[in-house]
């Protein structure tokens, strides 16, 4: 979603907010700008609809030059995505530029409230509502009249701001989006993701929940919006600059897919015993005893987090034998779920900000469950407000299709599973093939990741085709579903998953030879039924392909086209099963010419509800 930069220091800023600005572009947005006081002192805002290069086509054309200013990319809510809505905003008097992520929601009342007193508005953004704000607070020190304007809002906000009238300073808060505060060397950051500033600094300061900061070139101050000093930590990123660059790729999902094998290795590490076929997990912060006393689990999560859930849910009732549901987070939060302290709450997002996750786990802790939180971005608000958790480690993911923290997320999963169903009782074999298992995926990865030239082939015979259906069944459901997700997020061919036996409730009826079926059909206990519903699908002309294990060679005389991964306990399989459809969708996506890191509409973080 929205991006935000900010700068202050002895260097030219502008380089700085659009570097930072396109390290941002992963997150989706459709209009981008900066506001820089100049040397004469003067704030010039320069902004337009489109790709960053319109921005950078603005900037060439019309520089602007200073050492401290603000950046955005926007991605709209309030009004069209075009160049008047585009951030930064300005007060009444343009000396106040804001730049904003998140949403205002009682914006209409203070907007009547403000043209009561005169104020005339030219956009219909929200975020133009709160700088004519600060600007009404305006009495010659920033942050005093940003304070005053953001105890007013209601709403969530992740803000920058700055004042000619107050120069080389930048105001930054946060609520409910994020807002990360870099630590240079004589020189100070704000940005609304690290990857923003990692170049310059991995020393930085999260924001909490209605917290402020106020930074110089000669240092940062930080305190609440009611004015109340608060001392802050500086924490040290671990995430490389390499891992937020392409690295010669053609895209970010294709290296992320292709990063797969050691995000495993990553998500595993330290954390399976041999000795006593067990799982250590540090980090849950509830004791054997606690979690023994949990009678049920409910998953929250969104997107493609939300398919990893319904793997967990397969494998924490196969293994745990304790009863589980999978929430989307954006329904859990507005009915009345039944929820109380023998609930154990597991919240998977990667980006740990998802606006509907955060909301959703609140109000299941809000009603007495303990929530668990399983996020990859570590600082991030869920991983923060969650009362334990694991980090999936699979470092920053920077395509909006999500590939190697579904994964991650699955072997976690995975891990944690081991860990309860331990206490529950499970014996030793079971636990000590999912070890073995998990063990082995890494290279079992690498073995499906080299079949890439086949899959680029199939695709080439694919790509034309506008509809197509995923079918399977057991842990191959949330696979199917995963690859339907991922073909029509970054190739906008309309795609659906389906486990397999509800074909014949409706999706039959679709099937001639213009629609291809992608049958996910590895060996496991459900293969027999669904070698039927393959047949099904010939009988009607239907077109198959087929993921199946290796060395299964009956499986050629029912598809059109086979892709084979090596087997695996049941549990494990989307680990391995949904590698060929990522790639698959990959490559549709590119021979369709789509923006794959950046598919259309879509965000890699939504902070919005
Ligand atoms: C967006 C992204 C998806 C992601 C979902 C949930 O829709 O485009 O890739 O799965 O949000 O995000 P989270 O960060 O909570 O896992």
């Amino acid at each position: 979603m929205c991006g935000i930069v900010g700068y202050t220091g002895p260097r030219e800023s502008l380089d700085i907010l659009i570097g930072g600005l396109e390290r941002l572009e992963y997150r989706g947005y459709d209009s981008a700008g900066v506001a820089i006081v100049g040397e004469d002192g003067r704030l010039r805002v320069r902004k337009d609809q489109g790709k960053l290069q319109a921005l950078k086509d603005l900037v060439a054309k019309d520089p602007v030059n200073g050492n401290f200013g603000i950046a955005h990319t926007r991605w709209a809510t309030h009004g069209a995505p075009n160049q008047v809505n585009a951030h930064p905003h300005t007060d009444q008097t343009e000396h106040i530029a804001i730049v904003h992520n998140g949403i205002i929601e009682n914006c209409d009342a203070l907007r009547e409230a403000l043209r009561a007193k005169g104020h005339t508005f030219d956009t219909e953004t929200d975020t133009e509502v709160l700088s004519h704000l600060i600007g009404e607070y305006w009495d010659g020190t920033l942050e005093k009249a940003v304070a005053a304007a953001l105890r007013l809002v209601e709403g969530a906000f992740g803000v920058a701001v700055i004042s000619d009238l107050d120069p080389g300073k930048i105001v930054g808060a946060r609520k409910g989006s994020p807002l990360v505060v870099g630590v240079g060397d004589g020189e100070y950051f704000v940005a609304s993701d690290v990857a923003a500033i990692l170049q310059h600094t991995n020393q930085v300061i999260y924001l909490a929940d209605d917290e402020m900061v106020v930074i110089t070139r000669r240092g940062f101050r930080t305190q609440t919006i009611h004015e109340i000093p608060v001392s802050k930590e500086i924490e040290e990123i671990t995430w490389e600059l390499s891992q937020v660059e392409k690295g010669g790729y053609d895209h970010f999902m294709l290296k992320e897919i292709f990063e797969q094998p050691r995000c495993i290795q990553n998500a595993i590490r330290g954390r399976l015993d041999d000795d006593g076929w067990k799982a250590h997990i540090g980090g849950l912060n509830l004791t054997d005893e606690e979690l023994l006393r949990h009678e049920r689990v409910v998953f929250l999560a969104c997107g493609t987090s939300w398919h990893a859930a319904m793997i967990g849910e397969y494998m924490i009732e196969e293994y745990c034998r304790i009863p589980v549901e999978v929430e989307y987070a954006s329904e859990f939060r507005y009915r009345n779920p039944v929820i109380d302290s023998k609930t154990l709450v597991i919240v998977i997002s990667q980006s740990g900000e998802t606006a509907d996750t955060l909301a959703a786990m609140r109000e299941a802790q809000r009603r007495g469950a303990t929530a668990l939180g399983i996020c990859n971005v570590v600082g991030s608000t869920i991983a923060r407000e969650a009362d334990g958790g694991m980090y999936i480690h699979a470092g920053p993911e920077i395509g909006v299709a999500s590939t190697k923290a579904f994964t991650s997320q699955v072997a976690t999963l995975a891990v944690f599973t081991l860990h309860l169903a331990r206490l529950h009782g499970l014996s030793d074999e079971p636990a000590r093939s999912l070890i073995h298992g998990l063990r082995r995926i890494p290279e079992q990865m690498e073995k499906i990741l080299a079949s890439e030239p086949k899959v680029a082939d199939i695709a080439r015979h694919y790509y034309h085709h506008d509809n197509c259906l995923y079918l399977g069944r057991g842990y191959n459901f949330p696979v199917a579903l995963e690859g339907a997700l991922k073909l029509k997020e970054i190739s906008y061919v309309h795609a659906e998953g389906y486990p397999a036996a509800e074909m014949k409730h409706g999706p039959i009826a679709l099937i001639d030879e213009n629609m291809p079926v992608v049958f996910i059909c590895t060996k496991d206990s459900a293969y027999d039924k669904i070698k039927s519903n393959m047949q099904e699908v010939r009988a009607r002309q239907g077109r198959i392909i087929a993921v199946a294990t290796e060395g299964d060679t009956q499986i050629q005389s029912l598809a059109d086209e086979v892709l084979y991964v090596p087997p695996t306990v049941d549990a494990l399989v989307p680990l391995l099963s949904v590698l060929p459809l990522q790639m698959l969708s990959y490559h549709v996506a590119v021979l369709r010419g789509c923006n794959v890191d950046q598919p259309r509409n879509l965000a890699k973080s939504v902070t919005v509800e």
